[in-house]
């Protein structure tokens, strides 16, 4: 069987904008708007338009630019929201609205005060008001991670009877396992009779870190789209992180699954999102972390000078990393040590490697790290044995 696409949906400009600190302005949102078209998202959420003019103009003005991609504008199941997201979305080539309500009955009693009843009567009018305005309807049951399947089933089928293009099943609060999530969505496959009229989309969080495993699980049992952020930024935890999904995919062809994503984007669009937010990536990130190529350790680093595969699944080149680093530490080998000294323009027979070794290892004893300088004194100041 042919591989089947899964459509990948940027949220960063939304969700990921959420963070606390991270608010962007037009000229910014527009600027990770055309590098995310770039990179080969299908779909961008560039806002909420009814919260704020700002978010308005950003939604409005991104949809004015970006030709290739979907844009999507965020509402709730309220029509002033809609209405407001269409006016937004207006210039787009290919405009979405997305609105939803509550679906697990802790959200429907404490946020809504009110049935399940009322929230299918809801959903279908919310559903039904947007598709006045746009072709493309996403429906989010929110928080359908700890939903009832059966009654989440039933929200399912009413939105796409009432014209949903795409129904997306948030993980909301990041509880799920992703055993748990993949059986939710096949559950929703196996019971949802019109099932097939729709996209159905994972947009799962991170709050024990399982954002990625239970998008790629939903995808695993039939979802088409998933929801994600660069970086993994976003509400709490953050979001399902678009760079970790995409190479997952890639990486993992038995899947039969695959994006557009240019992968070989995804580290500079991490450093433009880190910088334009302010937020660091953390050293150990996956894919776009500055250690996601590093080898320290003696083992690894000998492993990896004869063969880069012996540690490396993935090469920096693929996804734009600058280059795989053997970083010297006290617990750094002779090869390493060796092949860092060939790098800075110096050779050394093995007895001279092993007498620059223990001298190597009183100056990494004292420090995190060996560097470029400590190595040159090094290699200046050695004096051969007998
Ligand atoms: O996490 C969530 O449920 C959301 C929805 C608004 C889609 O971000
Ligand atoms: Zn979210």
């Amino acid at each position: 069987m042919a591989a089947q696409k899964v459509f990948i949906f940027d949220t960063t400009l939304r969700d990921g904008e959420q963070v606390p600190g991270c608010k962007l302005n037009t000229k910014e949102k527009i600027e990770l708007a055309l590098a995310l078209e770039q990179l080969g998202v299908d779909i961008i959420e560039a806002g909420f338009p009814i919260s704020s003019p700002g978010d308005f103009a950003s939604v409005q003005e991104i949809s004015k630019i970006i030709k290739n991609a979907t844009i999507c504008g965020l509402t709730r199941a309220v029509q002033k929201d809609i209405e407001v997201a269409a006016e937004a979305l207006k210039p787009a080539v290919r405009p979405r609205i997305h609105t939803g309500i509550g679906s697990s009955d802790i959200h429907i009693k404490h946020k809504f005060n009110t049935t399940r009843e009322d929230i299918l009567e809801r959903a279908a009018k919310a559903t039904r008001f947007a598709r006045n305005f746009v072709d493309d309807v996403e429906f989010f049951a929110e928080d359908a991670g700890r939903a009832d399947n059966a009654f989440l089933a039933r929200l399912v089928e009413t939105v796409i009877a009432a014209g949903a293009t795409v129904v997306n099943i948030p993980d909301t609060t990041g509880y799920c396992l992703p055993h748990q999530y993949g059986e939710k969505i096949a559950y929703l496959y196996n019971n949802v009779p019109n099932i097939d009229k729709a996209v159905i989309s994972c947009h799962c969080h991170n709050d024990l870190g399982l954002a990625t495993a239970n998008s790629v699980a939903g995808a695993m049992n039939g979802a088409r789209q998933i929801e994600c952020t660069i970086n993994g930024i976003g509400e709490r935890a953050g979001n399902t992180s678009l760079e970790e999904v995409v190479m997952v995919l890639k990486q993992h062809s038995s899947l039969n699954l695959y994006t557009d994503v240019r992968t070989e984007l995804l580290n500079p669009l991490s450093i433009l999102v880190s910088e334009t937010m302010r937020v660091p990536v953390q050293p150990n990130k996956a894919i776009v972390g500055s250690n996601a190529f590093s080898h320290s350790s003696g083992i690894h680093q000998d492993g990896f000078l004869k063969e880069s595969t012996t540690y490396e699944i993935m090469t920096p080149e693929e996804v734009g990393a600058a280059g795989s680093k053997i970083v010297l530490t006290a617990r750094s080998g002779r090869s390493a040590l060796a092949h860092r000294l060939r790098q800075i323009g110096y050779e050394f027979d093995r007895d001279a490697v092993d007498v620059l070794y223990q001298q190597f290892l009183l100056v990494a004893d004292g420090k995190k790290e060996v560097e470029e300088t400590d190595l040159h004194k090094l290699a200046e100041q050695y004096v051969p044995v007998g």
